[in-house]
């Protein structure tokens, strides 16, 4: 048999995730507009949106607060970004993913922040000193907000202006990164903002959710484009959130749908952006099984915001998408939201097993990034999900790597043999 040790080559990437908006706090970005004001009607509609949750008991006096919805000083990560990094080199991780937030680099329309450049500069060299691989990600849901203003991605006449951002933010920070992710899973935002209207700008189109998945399809083409122009060394991918969906049952309407489902969920996406890809970024939360039409999981124990649980179904993620793409893989995201912290190390251990096996048979993966370092704001939800492998206490700011992440830092010291 084959050791978990040589499977994960000693250069395979081992790291967590966070995203601006979500941990740095002191931000103004048409998200940020927005929480003020939604965030009393957010906290007084908890009960109908997420109290049928079987964890509602625990989350709802958080979940009915309105400074629950409002990202405020998030973990202030901005400032103690330090910190957040002690806790990577304390699980020996040698990757992390981050995102730059473009209004704080381009607050006003044209005008660089020379403080904002000069501090993610200094943010990226941190990594590279402490021998940790950045996966810099340009576009994870936050916008300035006078792009948002212009019609932000619904409008394709503005791609040029990400375009520029990406220019300039590479040329100006791109000598210590290598890994690139232009969008974070841009069906995501286009589902949230414009069909479901749970995010700004709340409209609920399935035509205006195409036309922006269609823009943020463009958008990656021209952003991988200007990239590659300025180095081929850069390896450019988007973070695909990836589900598995399949059926229940033999019965061809089962099959049928659960396939249609699969197609528009991920492959319609990845078609069209995979050839402006050097690897695949993929995100994994969620599987999903099919009866008929409908979408009917499996009872199994729920996370806090209500998920299924299915970690090992990550094997046939990698493996659909790999050999239909045959581009090497980075897990960019996974993870489940746990505050109990019962389930996380479970989540892990099936998680890499499901990998390794998936590599074992041929796939090409090289990292995994778990979502996320630490506790975030997760968007409409607010405080209360708890994804971190550190707990923060909102209190006092403080970090703790909960038990799961202390045991993972172990396991990745002798899967690393560091
Ligand atoms: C997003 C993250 C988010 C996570 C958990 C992903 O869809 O990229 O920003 O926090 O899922 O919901």
């Amino acid at each position: 048999m084959t050791k978990s040790k040589e499977v994960f080559s000693k250069h395979f990437l081992w790291g967590a995730a966070t995203a601006a908006h979500q941990v740095e706090g002191g931000l103004h970005n048409q998200l940020t507009v927005w929480e003020y004001e939604h965030a009393r009607v957010l906290a007084a509609q908890a009960q109908y949106q997420v109290g049928h949750y079987d964890s509602w008991d625990r989350i709802q006096s958080a979940a009915q607060k309105p400074e629950n919805y409002v990202s405020d000083q998030a973990t202030n990560h901005y400032e103690l970004y330090k910190k957040d990094f002690d806790l990577l080199g304390k699980m020996h991780m040698n990757a992390f993913r981050f995102s730059v937030e473009w209004s704080r680099i381009e607050p006003t329309e044209g005008a660089w922040n020379p403080e904002a450049i000069a501090h993610y500069k200094e943010y990226v060299k941190e990594l590279r000193r402490r021998d940790i691989e950045p996966i810099m990600t340009l576009f994870h849901f936050s916008l300035p907000a006078w792009f948002a203003d212009k019609g932000g991605f619904e409008k394709r006449s503005n791609v040029k202006y990400f375009t520029r951002f990406v220019e300039k933010i590479v040329k100006e920070i791109g000598s210590d990164v290598k890994y690139i992710i232009t969008i974070n899973e841009p069906e995501v935002y286009a589902l949230l903002g414009y069909k479901l209207a749970m995010l700004p700008p709340m409209k609920q189109s399935i035509p205006k959710m195409w036309r922006v998945v269609h823009n943020l399809i463009y958008a990656h083409k021209k952003a991988a484009q200007a990239i590659h122009r300025m180095s081929s060394r850069y390896k450019v991918s988007i973070a695909k959130n990836s589900v598995y969906i399949y059926p229940g049952d033999d019965a061809w309407l089962s099959r049928v749908s659960a396939g249609i489902m699969q197609y528009l969920a991920d492959d319609y996406i990845l078609a069209r952006v995979a050839k402006h890809c050097d690897f695949l970024g993929l995100n994994y939360y969620q599987s999903f099984r099919v009866y008929g039409y409908r979408i009917h999981n499996p009872e199994t124990p729920l996370s806090d915001t209500d998920w299924v649980m299915a970690p090992a179904d990550i094997e046939f993620v990698l493996e659909r998408h790999y050999k239909r793409f045959k581009l090497p893989i980075i897990i960019t995201e996974n993870g489940v939201a746990d505050e109990r912290d019962e389930y996380r190390k479970w989540w892990i251990t099936e998680t890499l097993k499901a990998v390794q096996s998936a590599m074992k048979r041929g796939v090409d993966v090289r990292g995994y990034i778990h979502w996320t370092l630490t506790d975030n704001f997760e968007w409409m939800y607010g405080r209360w999900p708890r994804f971190g492998l550190a707990a923060v206490d909102y209190k006092t700011g403080k970090r703790t790597l909960r038990p799961s992440a202390q045991w993972f830092g172990r396991a990745i010291k002798k899967l690393r043999g560091v």
